[in-house]
């Protein structure tokens, strides 16, 4: 089977999700305590996609403002690029936009962009309407999942996705 390397990276505020949405895809496990990244991780995963061997590179970065600045070196070279938000917490769909513009302005310009709504499972706690993010990730090309990384909705879906966007090689 064909086989292609796709770094990818997530960005998104602190305790959105990202890493929790990384382990998911990875290890298809949720953990209800999970540490605040540091700087960065780092895995792959192996996802077959109509004949072809996708090997996701994936940076998980760190949402905490001060590894901001490490941000960079993550997306530059990125292929794609998921930017998590969590649908309890609007301050954090604002960041998704300040993302959004920065990887517009200094990302590959031809980067996949992906809006993925986290913690879709706390409905009850809701502050973003799915249908204003979708409204808005299609205002810019982007791909727009809602994710739960505690029921594993859309998690590989998401992945799926991206490989499917991606400019051919
Ligand atoms: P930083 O590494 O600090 O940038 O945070 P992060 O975005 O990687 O968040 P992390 O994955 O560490 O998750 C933060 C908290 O949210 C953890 O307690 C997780 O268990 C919880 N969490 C993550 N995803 C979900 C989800 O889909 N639903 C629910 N209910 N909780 C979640
Ligand atoms: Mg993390």
């Amino acid at each position: 089977m064909a086989q292609r390397e796709v770094k990818l990276c997530l960005l998104g505020d602190s305790g959105v999700g990202k890493s929790s949405i990384v382990v998911r895809f990875v290890t298809d496990t949720f953990r209800q305590s999970l540490e605040s990244t540091i700087g960065a991780s780092f895995m792959t995963k192996r996802l077959n996609v109509d004949g072809t061997t996708y090997v996701f590179q994936i940076w998980d970065t760190a949402g905490q403002e001060k590894y901001r600045s490490l941000a960079p070196m993550y997306y530059r070279g990125s292929a794609a690029a998921i930017i998590v938000y969590d649908v309890t917490r609007e301050t954090s769909f604002q960041s998704v936009k300040m993302w959004i513009q920065e990887l517009k302005k200094n990302g590959s310009p031809n980067i996949v962009l992906a809006i993925a709504g986290n913690k879709n499972d706390l409905d009850d706690l809701r502050e973003i309407d799915q249908k204003d993010a979708k409204e808005y990730a299609d205002q810019i090309g982007a791909i727009f999942v809602e994710t739960s990384a505690l029921t594993a909705l859309n998690v590989p879906e998401l992945f799926m996705s991206i490989a499917k966007k991606l400019p051919s090689e």
